[in-house]
């Protein structure tokens, strides 16, 4: 008989709990090219995702896939470094098993980054985002199939799926390091072709200001499992047809890497802020 989800995250948290003693408190996702924030990580322990016993294997470039638990300005963090995305074949349900695993290991709340195409017109290649909210346009969720009513509820609601403190605690980490935030609506899609120039028509007429292919799963997991989420894209390009340019992976890590120190700073006092906030759980 295949071992349920509930007993899968079992195993998954005591092979990372038998590596640190640490337990975190928020959780952190990095996107592409954004994972060397794990780098600034205080005591920190790193396991291969081959180590954690259910972990799917993330496999594109720039994905390197390690758990790192470990501080971050002094409050106790778990780090997902390296991703799995639909695109690979993976299920949504699958593709979201490490950010089931924050929840398990304590975080009660997960802070999730991306690297995205900018479909606003004023971005700019580095121009950091505050996810406001999200279009689902990946054609599937990772709650599809019978619910596990000790996880969440059958239908989630997604009213503030972008938890406004967390947010608005953004919006004063960015004050304080003076780091430009925008906000706006993060479109998924599930690649991994890049877009159309005619869709990114589309995704801006739908109200979309970015565009990526990995977060929205998650989220979903999150909120599902009643752990507060927010989310930074850190735009790398902008989207398909809004320049003379045309899409490279190469393009996206290297913007990420530029915008690196900035997005670190923001990272850290946010962590920190949060650290210093008292939450009801
Ligand atoms: N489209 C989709 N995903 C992306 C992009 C993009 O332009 N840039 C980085 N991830």
């Amino acid at each position: 008989m295949p071992t349920s989800l509930h007993t899968q995250l079992d195993e998954a948290a005591a092979a990372v709990r038998a590596k640190s003693s640490i337990t975190p408190r928020v959780g952190l996702i990095l996107g592409s090219g954004l994972g060397p924030l794990a780098d600034s990580l205080e005591d920190a322990a790193a396991l291969p995702y081959s180590d954690v016993p259910h972990m799917p294997l993330p496999k594109v470039a720039g994905h390197a896939g390690h758990l790192y638990l470990g501080t971050l300005a002094g409050v106790p963090v778990a780090c997902l470094r390296g991703r799995v995305h639909i695109y690979e074949g993976h299920s949504m349900e699958r593709a979201v098993f490490g950010a089931r695993l924050l929840a398990r290991l304590g975080c009660f709340a997960v802070l999730v980054t991306n690297a995205a195409g900018g479909v606003r017109t004023s971005y700019r290649p580095g121009t950091l985002m505050l996810i406001a909210d999200h279009l689902n346009l990946m054609g599937d969720n990772p709650l599809v199939g019978p619910n596990d009513d000790a996880v969440g509820p059958r239908f989630p609601d997604m009213t503030r799926a972008y938890d406004p403190r967390l947010s608005a605690l953004a919006r004063d980490a960015a004050a304080a390091v003076g780091v430009r935030l925008e906000e706006g609506v993060y479109a998924a899609m599930r690649g991994p072709s890049y877009e159309t120039p005619a869709e990114i028509r589309m995704l801006r007429t739908l109200g979309a200001d970015a565009v990526g292919m990995s977060t929205v799963p998650e989220v979903i997991a999150l909120r599902h499992s009643g752990v507060r989420v927010a989310a930074v894209s850190c735009i790398t390009n902008m989207a398909a047809g809004m320049t003379l340019s045309l899409l490279d992976h190469a393009d996206v890590e290297s913007t990420a890497k530029q915008a690196r120190a900035t997005f670190t700073s923001l990272m850290a006092k946010w962590v920190e802020t949060i650290g210093a906030a008292s939450w009801s759980k």
